[in-house]
Order: C-alpha cells, then sequence, then structure tokens
C-alpha cells in the first residue's frame, strides 16, 4: 500500500525516511537487499525517532521496512571494522526509552539485530508468513543488542535458550505463542504500521517497555541446556556463552546488558567468529563465477542414468525438488533396486520432516518413470550419468545420449575423477556436455561440483548453478582434472593419514586427532564408511602410473585382500557388530606387519602433530589445485570442504585456516617433514611466495 495523499514524507537519509499521517508518525526502511543494520539505518532510525519525539503533534510511532523483509540483523560487512556511533545496543535502549509509544511490524526474515530491535520497541505486530529468530550463534557470536535480556523477559528462559542457542528461526504463530510478538496481521507493512499505530492510540493495542518486564529464574532450563551443549557442541565457544548470557536476564536490565556485552565482545574476538562468517560468506561467494551474467538453459524434465547409489539419490533430489524424472537402467532388476532406494530416500524425507507422508507415494507414482531404453529419455531437457566408473562405459552411453536427446539438451556426467573432456569428445556438441559431481548421500549433502570442461557452454554451466539453487545445493565451479577440487586434495591428504598410519599411529588416533579438531569422521572412518574396495580398484587403477619415487603404503589393500571392505562387510579398520564400532585386531595386525616388511620403526604422534601434519598437507594440495586454476579462489575450495566434506565449519575452511596458521608458518612446516620425504612435501610456489611478502589467501578472494 502507498503512504494516503496527505501524508507528508522525508528522507532522513539515503535508507530511512519518515512520514506523518496525522497523529502518527512512521520510520520506514529501505536499505536493500535484507535491511541489515548498517550504519546508515542505525543512524537514520535515531535521527527519525529524534524528529518524531520532538514532533508534539505526533502521538504514537509505528516502524516498518520495504522489500522482502525488515531488518535481517546486524550488516555482518561491518564486523571486524571499527565500530561507529550509533551502536545497535544504543538504539535499542533509545527505541525503548521513547517518550511517544513505538510499535514495530515485522515481515520477511526478522533476524538476529532486526528482531532484537523489535524487542526494544513499545510492541510488536507480524506479518503473517514472517520468520523471527535470533542466528547470532551460527556466526560465532550471541545477540548483542539487548536480545539475551529481552527475550527471556517476554518469552522465558527457556523458549528462549531454545531460540538463542540454536539459531533456528520460529513461526510467527511460535512467536504469538511465545510472548516474543502481540499480534499477527494480514496486510502490506505500511498499511499494518499505520493501524497499530492508530490501535495503540486507540487503546487497543498495548504498549509495555519490555525492560520492566522481570525475568522468571529457571535454573533448571539453564542447567539442562548448559549439560546439553557440554555433550553436543564441546567444540563451540559461542553457544556456551549465549546460555551464560541469557542467565543474567534475572539481574536488572542494565547490569544483565553489560554481562551481554561483556560475552558478546569475548565471541567477536574468538577466532570461531571470524571462521563462522567466512563460512556464511562463502556459501554465497562461489555462486559469483565468470559465466553468471549467461542465461540458464530452461530444465523442467530431468533424466538419471544408473540407480545405484548416486543415481538414485540424485534422483531423490531432484523429484523433492519438484522434477518429473526418467530414471535408466540396465535391466529391470536395475530399475526395482533404484525405485526401492529412491523410495527408502522419500521415507527418510517423511521421517525428518521434509516431506509430507502423503507426498511421498504421490511423488513416486506420479513423478518417476523408468526405462531400460536411453531413447525414452528424448524429451529430457538435462540428463545426469551415475554409472560406473569406467571410461568405456560412460563414453559408450554419451555416445547414445548424443544421438537420442533433442538438441539443447544438457548431458551431464556424475563422475568422480574421470576427465569431462574425453566424455564430451565422443559428442558431437561438447557444448552441451558438463560435470554434475553430486556427494554421496546426493539427496543430502549440499554440495555439487559443477565440472567445466573445455568447450563447455557458458549457459551450459549457468545451468549447472541455476539447478543447484532449485535442488537447495551449493555449487562450486571447478576445473577439469583428475579428482576435480574435493577429491583431488582429498586424496592427497588421505596419503598422509597412511604415512602417519605406517610411522606408528594407530588408525583410532589419527581419527581421534581429526575429530577432535572439528571433523565429524576421521579418514579411516569415512574409508569404512565409504567402502574401502572403492580406494582399492582405484589404488590398482593407477598402479602403472604412480612415480618411483612416490611413497606408497599398501595397508588398506592388504585389509581389502582379507574381503574386508569396511562397514558393508563388518569389517575394515574397525568391527562393526551389534556392539559400537571398535579398533580391528586383525587390521592392527596388518598394519604392524606391514611396517615390518618396510623396515619401519613405529614412533608415537602426538594428536597436535597428526592434525598439524594432516591439514598442512590438505593446505599444500587446495594451494596446487589453486595454482593450476582449478578452484577459482580459495573461498570455493573452503566451500567444497565446507559443504562436501565435513570440514569444521567454525574454522571457516582449508584456505581460512591456512591464514590463521601463516603461511610462514606452513612453509616452515612443510619443509621440516620434507626431510623425510621430499616427494610428498614439497612447498608450492604460491604459498613460498605468500610467505615472503606475508600475503594471505583472503586477499585473493579480494581479488588483490
Ligand atoms: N549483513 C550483511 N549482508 C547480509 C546480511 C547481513 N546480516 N544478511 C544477508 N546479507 C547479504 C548476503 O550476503 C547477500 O549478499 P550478496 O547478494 O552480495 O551475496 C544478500 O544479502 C542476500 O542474502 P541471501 O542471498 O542470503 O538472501 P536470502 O533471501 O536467501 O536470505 C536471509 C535472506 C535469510 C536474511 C539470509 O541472508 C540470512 O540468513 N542472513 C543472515 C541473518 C543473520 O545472521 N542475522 C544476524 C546477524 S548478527 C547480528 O544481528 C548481531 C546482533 O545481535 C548485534
Ligand atoms: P553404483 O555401482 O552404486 O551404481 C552404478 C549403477 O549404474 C548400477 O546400478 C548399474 O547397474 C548402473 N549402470 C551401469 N551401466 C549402466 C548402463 N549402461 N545404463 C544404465 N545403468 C547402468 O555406483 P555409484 O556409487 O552410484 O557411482 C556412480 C557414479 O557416481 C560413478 O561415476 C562414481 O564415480 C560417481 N560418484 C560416486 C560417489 C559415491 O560416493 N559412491 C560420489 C560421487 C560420485
Amino acid at each position: 500500500m502507498n503512504l494516503p495523499d496527505d501524508t507528508v514524507s522525508t528522507g532522513i537519509n539515503d535508507v530511512v525516511s519518515i512520514a506523518r499521517d496525522g497523529a502518527i508518525g512512521l520510520i520506514v526502511l529501505d536499505n536493500p537487499p535484507v535491511n541489515a543494520a548498517s550504519h546508515a539505518l542505525r543512524s537514520g532510525i535515531w535521527k527519525a525517532m529524534e524528529t518524531l519525539q520532538a514532533d508534539s503533534a505526533i502521538k504514537a510511532i509505528g516502524l516498518y521496512a520495504r522489500g522482502r523483509t525488515f531488518i535481517a540483523g546486524a550488516d555482518i560487512r561491518e564486523f571486524g571494522k571499527p565500530p561507529q556511533d550509533p551502536w545497535l545496543p544504543d538504539l535499542c535502549n533509545f527505541l525503548e526509552d521513547s517518550n511517544k509509544p513505538i510499535v514495530c511490524v515485522l515481515h520477511g526474515t526478522t533476524l538476529g539485530g532486526g528482531l532484537e530491535v523489535a524487542l526494544a520497541c513499545h510492541a510488536r505486530v507480524a506479518l503473517a508468513g514472517t520468520r523471527v529468530g535470533l542466528p547470532e550463534v551460527t556466526l560465532g557470536i550471541l545477540p548483542g543488542a539487548g536480545g539475551t535480556q529481552r527475550a527471556p523477559r517476554l518469552a522465558g528462559v527457556a523458549a528462549s535458550l531454545d531460540l538463542i542457542t540454536s539459531g533456528k528461526p520460529i513461526s510467527a504463530e511460535q512467536a504469538l505463542e511465545s510472548g516474543l510478538i502481540d499480534r499477527i496481521s494480514e496486510g502490506d507493512p505500511c498499511e499494518i504500521a499505520l493501524k497499530a499505530a492508530q490501535d495503540v492510540i486507540a487503546g487497543v493495542l498495548a504498549t509495555r517497555r519490555t525492560k520492566d518486564l522481570s525475568t522468571q529464574p529457571d535454573q533448571d532450563a539453564i542447567s539442562a541446556m548448559r549439560a546439553k551443549l557440554e555433550k553436543t557442541q564441546p567444540l563451540l565457544f559461542s553457544p556456551h556463552k549465549c546460555v551464560d548470557a541469557v542467565e543474567a536476564s534475572s539481574l536488572p536490565l542494565s547490569e544483565g546488558l553489560q554481562e551481554e556485552r561483556r560475552l558478546f565482545n569475548a565471541c567477536m574476538e574468538s577466532p570461531q567468529r571470524a571462521g563462522l562468517i567466512h563460512a556464511f560468506f562463502s556459501e554465497r561467494a562461489v555462486a559469483k563465477v565468470p559465466e553468471s551474467l549467461a542465461t540458464p538453459r530452461e530444465v523442467t524434465r530431468i533424466g538419471v542414468i544408473g540407480g545405484g547409489t548416486m543415481g538414485s539419490g540424485i534422483a531423490t533430489a531432484a523429484l523433492l525438488a519438484g522434477f518429473p524424472v526418467t530414471l535408466s537402467e540396465r535391466d529391470q532388476a536395475g530399475l526395482d533396486r533404484g525405485t526401492a532406494t529412491i523410495a527408502k530416500n522419500l521415507d527418510g524425507a517423511v521421517k525428518r520432516g521434509k516431506l509430507a507422508a502423503e507426498k511421498r507415494d504421490s511423488i513416486l507414482e506420479g513423478r518417476l518413470s523408468t526405462t531400460t531404453d536411453l531413447a525414452d529419455l528424448a524429451d529430457r531437457d538435462l540428463v545426469i550419468e551415475a554409472v560406473f566408473e569406467d571410461m568405456g562405459v560412460k563414453r559408450e552411453i554419451f555416445e547414445t545420449l548424443d544421438k537420442v536427446t533433442r538438441p539443447g539438451a544438457i548431458l551431464a556426467s556424475n563422475t568422480s575423477y574421470l576427465d569431462i573432456n574425453e566424455i564430451a569428445a565422443v559428442t558431437s556438441r561438447p557444448e552441451d556436455v558438463i560435470g554434475l559431481h553430486f556427494f554421496s548421500p546426493a539427496h543430502i549433502m549440499r554440495l555439487m561440483e559443477v565440472v567445466v570442461a573445455d568447450k563447455t557452454g557458458a549457459d551450459v554451466v549457468a545451468t549447472g548453478f541455476s539447478l543447484a539453487r532449485k535442488l537447495k545445493k551449493i555449487a562450486v565451479r571447478s576445473g577439469v582434472c583428475d579428482g576435480f577440487i574435493g577429491n583431488r586434495i582429498m586424496t592427497f591428504y588421505k596419503k598422509a593419514a597412511d604415512y602417519m598410519m605406517m610411522d606408528g599411529a594407530s588408525p583410532e588416533e589419527i581419527d581421534t586427532a581429526i575429530t577432535g579438531f572439528g571433523f565429524a569422521m576421521g579418514p579411516y572412518q569415512v574409508a569404512d564408511l565409504a567402502g574401502l574396495d572403492i580406494s582399492w580398484a582405484a589404488n590398482k587403477r593407477r598402479a602403472a602410473t604412480r612415480p618411483a619415487e612416490e611413497r606408497y603404503i599398501p595397508i588398506a589393500d592388504q585389509i581389502c585382500e582379507q574381503g574386508w571392505f569396511g562397514r558393508k562387510t563388518g569389517q575394515g579398520f574397525y568391527v562393526y557388530d551389534e556392539k559400537a564400532p571398535r579398533p580391528n585386531p586383525d587390521a592392527l595386525t596388518i598394519i604392524d606387519q606391514e611396517r615390518d616388511k618396510a623396515g619401519v620403526a613405529p614412533r608415537a604422534f602426538t594428536q597436535g602433530e597428526i592434525v598439524d601434519r594432516f591439514v598442512t598437507a590438505m593446505i599444500l594440495k587446495a594451494t596446487r589445485v589453486l595454482e593450476e586454476g582449478i578452484a577459482l579462489r580459495p573461498i570455493d575450495i573452503d566451500a567444497v570442504f565446507l559443504f562436501g566434506y565435513g570440514f569444521p565449519r567454525f574454522r571457516g575452511g582449508p584456505m581460512h585456516t591456512a591464514d590463521q596458521i601463516g603461511a610462514g608458518e606452513l612453509v616452515r612446516r612443510i619443509e621440516a617433514y620434507a626431510q623425510e620425504d621430499a616427494y610428498y612435501w614439497q612447498v608450492p610456489e604460491l604459498l613460498r611466495n605468500m610467505a615472503e611478502r606475508d600475503g594471505s589467501f583472503a586477499e585473493m578472494n579480494e581479488g588483490t
């Protein structure tokens, strides 16, 4: 709705204006895209409040925003820069102390500092469909503009702890029920702000200052949350500080706010804050690729070839996103297996609350079709191949696809390692061929590498990114090479783990060190889960071309020789039965035997040394992947590891971690390790130069 004709609108600055309608003063925010509480927005609101408070004709003030959302939080880009007055906490106190009633209208995603501004107003109305939350903990901080003090006063300690320590937004209905907001209305924000302010003047909408309420102490909820976080998030810093801050809300507001500030500052100084904010931006930065200006091709129908682990996962992801999918297999038995896996995946989605139970059957019956004849993929806009990792099989399939699919259809391969250029070359239309490398389980993992071959069309690349958005995945652009960004780096650092295992560390010691660093699983737990036979086959394939200087560790191959492939066979590096997984004594015997054969006298490794070598190897190879131009920027590598390999989010990714360690220290480490193995540990030129000029990977993200 536009303001009534007789309203007088005045610009305060570029992002804030005021409008008057009789006794009502409106403060209008317009700071696209998400009305972040930047310095301009904060100072604009302050000035607008001063102006309206000084105006004797104004009896009530309404605060609302234009665009897709009310304030979605503090401006994260200002973090780490010198703070500029007015600070958000001061602004909230100023709003709360207003001598005229102020009502705030929430819409979109009212998050963090946005909700804190609202909690400091004297009444809150939300549009239906609004989500509100305090997600600061996901950025390694806590609500620092009074949220930890005002939310418990309105919603109680237990509900506030949930909101603040989980960071998850809640619906307007839940917010109303908890007391965080006072009313839900339908309409547009301007209209609702006017109506709410009229209701305040008429006494129909009650106002109060949140600071005048006191928090009902709830020590049980505090202790229960502390115990839960000790167990579930022992490595994280800010969730524990969130609890301390909420506990302080039973103090008088000014004292509680002081305690909140102290804890907030501690979080701001924590390296976890920098890591988590880097992770937040990495998720968005990866979409900025040279091809993003091209217009994506329209994709409405998808074909998937291969109904194994990956094909059925990819089909599930596409079905869940609403695409009609045709699944192709070699024979009916393959189709039956694939369909059964898809059905199981959909059941899982129902259990996780991602899919309504009644939709499961309609998806299977209405959206999924199957065939053993590739010619049935003729009407598909995109076909994703996920058959055996065998160049011969893939070439054959692409030759056929070239003939049977319509001109302009995109032909994608989910290969993990194979050369997309070689695959494209068997078709008459290499510009339509691309790698779309999903991660297992494909309907759950968020990463998708978009592998751009020499002749891939820019619009085909753009389609890969647009598809990822529709599948709710994070796409990262990669060049063609053996293993692309992620697997190329993983294959390398996995060797560092194997060398440590050969030289004296047990698989369990290595896994414990790596999970202690923050990975959800260590390399041997991952290997057992993925199946040791997969790398066994790859090892055999690579044996002929393995350089003579490379140190080769045959332990995993020896374990495979026994028929032990990890979880699926009941044992690998660990034993899997009805009890908790535990180290496999027979695997330990094999390790001892291999050490004896190689004449290695095992030595002790500290947990710190294991982490240092593992992470340094990862950074070393990641630097080479940058040098080779396979990854565009360091932040792309960070995103690959954060969203595809379980790298601890609070550490921001391997390249962000490299900057924390420093290029000089990394060079020193690599040179020290090279004393034992000069072939494996070679300092990349890029890293050496960086160390010499005291540079960083962050600068490369900025393009400097
Ligand atoms: N500050 C600065 N920029 C922000 C921002 C913020 N709080 N939130 C989003 N942006 C930017 C994004 O980086 C993106 O920029 P780009 O177009 O240049 O890449 C742009 O706004 C649009 O964001 P999305 O692509 O994420 O848009 P969506 O519509 O998908 O999502 C959203 C919108 C749900 C608001 C999502 O952006 C989000 O979750 N933002 C972060 C919210 C948040 O964490 N707020 C708390 C901040 S900390 C705080 O308030 C501290 C206080 O307690 C003192
Ligand atoms: P899989 O062995 O589970 O499934 C392959 C399926 O392809 C089988 O069901 C087989 O019957 C079918 N198939 C073989 N030839 C076919 C043909 N000519 N026409 C139709 N169907 C055919 O293998 P998985 O693990 O699903 O891997 C598939 C591809 O995905 C491989 O290229 C692999 O490298 C890649 N990949 C695998 C990942 C994993 O974690 N398993 C992760 C990412 C990629």
